[in-house]
């Protein structure tokens, strides 16, 4: 396959990309067609490659409505009604729901996905149906399993030999929910223990952190010390850190050092961390998202996860990561030029990063898995949602959409055509 006339994220114009073997053989302008090689032209559309989405729950995903929605909105209630709706699950509709989704994450090209799945079942009914989807799916996308306690390791009887379990299973990743347990002491505990199976194991680990409006949750220091103690720097991701926002600013100007020492990943849930976090304010509210912009001054990787789709805790999404990138650029007010592609790096190759994903790029030798967008650059695609017009993995097609446009017919103007109004 060539792809030819591609603008990349980075600004070149007028690229072509030759695939050989399921990889990038050539990244340059003017190469020519092999013989029998399919042709396509990029029309000088944007070439970047997949979506990834480090922070998902899978095993809640397409439920809102069951049994009955979250009346207030918050967290908590969230937990309490996904723990109303637990016993009421089968294999079948967790595997059924958990496919259908990842249909609209391939069709809008998103192409690898960090789900965290529910341990807190002695059945363990979710993590199998997990498993099963993330066999079925492996041909097309590329599916990670946190092992997450929901209910807390150490609050929720029988939370880590389910836990260990699950692992044993096959699930890739530790979690935790140290802001959950009963004191802080236990979730400092709960952070100690599950960092030390992680590095028992050789796993990487990746927990709920912090994610309240108290500014004294700050299990995230017990991560980092914890991941510095053990060596296990890079393989570690603080998800949520949202009261990080409500912090003082001197206690985290000496916390965001300590992280970067430990290669701590943090990732941030725009969509959800602004919908759920404030909702004890009255005025002014809180937006809650923990602190982007300084995470990534101070040398921090952020992804920015979707988290929710029509589940308890969120009533809308759609598995678009552009979706995700708007709001986090919105609500960090990341506007700047370098600003918004912070934000569209936050929902690729940093999210890649995390993942620890293989191959993963524009690249000569990298994996050819891309999509193409309609849009020109980057901060369009953010601004328009853009069209997802081919998405390509290991150089086959999985998906492909005609490009959008609007043909305007206004009384004295002369026709005319334009995609940025074809939203
Ligand atoms: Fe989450």
């Amino acid at each position: 396959m060539l792809i030819r006339n591609a603008t990349l994220p980075d600004g070149r114009q007028g690229v072509d990309l030759l695939v050989r073997d399921g990889r990038i053989a050539a990244l340059q302008p003017g190469l020519a067609a092999p013989e029998g090689a399919t042709v396509v032209d990029a029309g000088g559309w944007l070439l970047s490659p997949p979506f990834v989405d480090a922070h998902f729950h899978m095993d809640a995903t397409l439920s809102y409505g069951l049994p009955r929605v979250n009346a207030s909105g918050t967290l908590l209630e969230g937990i309490a009604l996904w723990g109303e709706l637990k016993p009421q699950l089968t294999q079948e509709a967790l595997v059924e729901r958990a496919l259908q989704y990842c249909d609209w994450a391939v069709a809008q090209g998103l192409l690898a996905i960090r789900s965290h799945v529910d341990v807190c079942d002695p059945r363990l009914l979710a993590v199998e149906a997990l498993l099963e989807v993330r066999r079925r799916v492996a041909p097309y996308l590329e599916l990670q399993l946190v092992a997450f306690p929901q209910d807390g390791v150490l609050r929720s009887p029988g939370a880590l030999d389910q836990l260990k379990r699950a692992l044993d299973l096959g699930v890739d990743v530790v979690g935790g929910i140290p802001h959950f347990e009963r004191t802080m002491d236990e979730g400092a505990q709960s952070v100690r223990l599950l960092c030390e199976l992680a590095a028992e194991r050789a796993l990487p680990v990746d927990m709920h952190c912090d994610e309240s409006d108290d500014p004294l949750s700050r299990h995230i220091e017990t991560l980092a010390f914890h991941s510095q103690r053990l060596g296990l720097q890079g393989r570690v991701t603080g998800s949520h850190l949202t009261s990080m926002h409500s912090m003082d600013n001197y206690y985290v100007s000496k916390l965001l050092p300590l992280m970067r020492e430990a290669g701590v990943h943090a990732v941030a849930n725009p969509l959800i961390n602004i919908t759920l976090q404030g909702r004890h304010d009255s005025y002014p509210k809180r937006r809650g998202m923990t602190r982007v912009p300084e995470l990534l001054a101070a040398g921090i990787n952020v992804g920015f996860g979707h988290d929710c789709v029509l589940d308890p805790w969120y009533s809308l999404g759609s598995g678009d990561m552009l979706e995700v990138a708007a709001m986090g650029l919105h609500v960090a007010q990341m506007t700047s030029q370098q600003g918004m592609r912070q934000c569209f790096d936050a929902v690729t190759v940093n999210n890649a990063r995390i993942l620890g994903l293989d191959g993963y790029g524009l690249e000569v030798g990298c994996r050819a898995d891309f999509v193409l967008l309609q849009a020109r650059s980057p901060a369009e695609a953010i601004r328009l949602r853009a069209p997802r017009l081919l998405v390509v993995r290991g150089g086959h097609v999985l998906a492909r959409a005609p490009e959008r446009q609007v043909a305007l017919q206004l009384p004295g103007r002369p026709p005319s055509v334009d995609f940025t109004l074809a939203r």
